[in-house]
C-alpha cells in the first residue's frame, strides 16, 4: 500500500523480477488516483487499485478499511507492506493482519518518528539517520523493528539530499527484510 513516486515498491519489484526475492505482490492499493505507484505497478503488470480513503485526512474510513481486508484476503496477500502509504492504519485492518503488516520509515527508530523524518534529523543537528522497517500496531511508528539502515548526514546536506540518500538505502533493506520473513514463513507443501 502506497501513496507516493512508488520507488520501494519498484525496488522489491526489481528484486522479485531479478530473483533475488522469493515473494509475489498480489495487489497495489494507493488512497492517491494517479499516484507513482499505482502507475509502476501497471508498468509491472500488478493489479493496482485506487481506494477511496473516505472522509478523514489521516486514516481511512473503517468502512473502507473492511473493504481493504476483504481484497486483500480476496488476493491471498500474507505480509502487507506499506511502502509510503500516508495514513494511519486502524481497525479493522490491524486485526485482520496481526504481525503481518510492515512499514518502512526514514529514521532509525524511536528517534524523529512522524512526518519528514529526515528534515526533523537534520533540524535536530544529527550526524547520523537512516531507515527502519518495523511490524505496524495500534502505535505510530512504534511497532517492532525488524531492520535498520544507517546514512551519514553530510555538511551542506539539504532536506532534499538526505532523503534522496536515505531512499537508496530504504531501497536495500526493505527487500531484505521482506526476503527476511518470506525465508521464515512456513510454506504449503
Ligand atoms: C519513503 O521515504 C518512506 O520511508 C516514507 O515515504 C517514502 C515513500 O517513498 N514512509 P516511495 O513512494 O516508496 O518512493
Amino acid at each position: 500500500m502506497g501513496s507516493g513516486k512508488g520507488s520501494n515498491f519498484q525496488a522489491v519489484m526489481e528484486q522479485i523480477v531479478n530473483g533475488r526475492l522469493n515473494a509475489e505482490v498480489r495487489i497495489v492499493i494507493s488512497d492517491v488516483n494517479h499516484s507513482g505507484i499505482l502507475s509502476l505497478a501497471h508498468d509491472f503488470q500488478v493489479p493496482g487499485l485506487y481506494i477511496q480513503p473516505g472522509r478523514f485526512r489521516t486514516r481511512i474510513e473503517p468502512e473502507i478499511e473492511t473493504d481493504i481486508v476483504r481484497l486483500l484476503f480476496g488476493a491471498e496477500v500474507e505480509l502487507v507492506v506499506l511502502a509510503g502509504f500516508m495514513r494511519i492504519v486502524k481497525e479493522p485492518l490491524l486485526s485482520a493482519f496481526p504481525r503481518k503488516i510492515i512499514n518502512i520509515h526514514p529514521s532509525l527508530l524511536p528517534k524523529f518518528p512522524g512526518l519528514e523524518a529526515w528534515k526533523q534529523a537534520l533540524a535536530a543537528g544529527e550526524k547520523v539517520t537512516g531507515c527502519t522497517v518495523h511490524y505496524v500496531d495500534a502505535t505510530v511508528d512504534a511497532g517492532e523493528i525488524l531492520g535498520q539502515e544507517t546514512v551519514p548526514i553530510l555538511p551542506g546536506d539539504t532536506p532534499e539530499s538526505l532523503h534522496g540518500r536515505i531512499q537508496l538505502a530504504e531501497h536495500q533493506l526493505l527487500p531484505a527484510v521482506i526476503a527476511g520473513i518470506a525465508e521464515r514463513s512456513p510454506r504449503p507443501a
